[in-house]
């Protein structure tokens, strides 16, 4: 029997379904590479920036009673560390690197991208959807016009994957398809969603940005509702991302459309979660008589 987990993402091909989101135990390479002898099967490093960025002051991070709420302020050591950040994550791990990218100009995404592309990194995110970066993220995710010519001019100079990280958006179907028609091999969906909590007895927000974006269980709803709609306007595979935290949550990712899995928030539980998470699913496909998750991708739009 082959492996039930496995997936090949347009070129990309990973040993089992689960990536490690963005931002999450991604800023050194020691620990990404840890985290990805864990059981991942590709990890995505924390969103790159050109030059170094200190991000926001403290309170950064808030748990909420459904997830929680960060504004860490992109918080990177800059694009001109990539080359050894790869380098020395490689020497620890074969589980493949997706560099991911935050800017907001098309150079600047140019130029990092090609540093991936050089430094032998396998695959690159663009980060399309953060909500909380001024002139960044969602900024730019919500315009198809800005995302077209990005995704057009960083595919030109680059030759491995390219995924397409968006957001939560009153267009989001029109951009993840123009997200495919100019290039991308790929799309995660979804990021965080704005959000904001208030302390009831300084009577402030509690984040140093005010705002920042919610993650955990209270976005899985909506995460699968984008999955299974980008799902019947695209062709390109979707990974589904968004408060997964059971073997549960995966299955309706792949039911709604989701070819792979982004896991975050749900990592403070501790990395074992991932294999208990596996144990749940291998068992799932032996009881309804699967071989493969595969073979669940999309099942959920399939008429009787
Ligand atoms: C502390 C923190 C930092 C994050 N940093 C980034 C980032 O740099 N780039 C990005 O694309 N997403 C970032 N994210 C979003 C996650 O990659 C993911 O999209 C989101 O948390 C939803 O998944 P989850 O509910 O499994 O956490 C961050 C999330 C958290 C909680």
């Amino acid at each position: 029997m082959g492996n039930p987990l496995e997936i090949t993402l347009g070129n990309l091909h990973l040993d089992n379904i689960f990536i490690l989101a963005s931002g999450i135990l991604g800023t050194s390479p020691s620990l990404l590479a840890r985290v990805a002898n864990n059981g991942f099967g590709a990890v995505v490093t924390k969103s790159f920036t050109r030059k170094k960025r200190l991000g926001y002051r403290t309170p950064i991070l808030i748990a909420t009673k459904c997830g929680f709420i960060n504004a860490v302020g992109l918080e990177n050591l800059g694009a001109d560390v990539i080359d050894e950040f790869v380098s020395e994550y490689k020497q620890k791990t074969r589980i493949p690197i997706i560099i991911s990218i935050a800017e907001s100009s098309l150079e600047d995404f140019v130029y990092i991208a090609k540093k991936a592309n050089d430094a032998g990194a396998d695959g690159i995110e663009l980060n399309l959807s953060c909500p909380h970066a001024k002139k960044r993220g969602i900024e730019i995710g919500k315009d198809p016009k800005l995302v077209s010519k990005i995704i057009k001019r960083v595919r030109k100079n680059i030759d491995i994957p390219l995924i397409a990280k968006l957001g939560l958006c009153d267009n989001l179907l029109k951009v993840a398809k123009t997200a495919e028609e100019s290039g991308a091999d790929c799309l995660t969906l979804i990021n965080t969603i704005r959000a904001m909590k208030i302390d009831v007895w300084t009577t402030r927000p509690i984040l140093s940005n005010k705002f920042g974006g919610l993650s955990g269980p209270a976005i899985h709803p909506i995460a699968v509702r984008c999955v299974y709609e980008v799902y019947e306007k695209v062709s390109i595979p979707i990974i589904g991302c968004g408060g997964v935290e059971s073997w549960e949550d995966v299955i309706e990712f792949l039911l709604a459309g989701a070819s792979a899995i982004q896991i975050g928030s749900a990592l403070v539980r501790g990395l074992e979660i991932i294999n208990e998470i596996k144990r749940g699913i291998i068992a799932y496909l032996k009881r309804k008589g699967f071989s493969s998750v595969r073979e669940l991708i999309g099942l959920a739009h399939k008429r009787n």
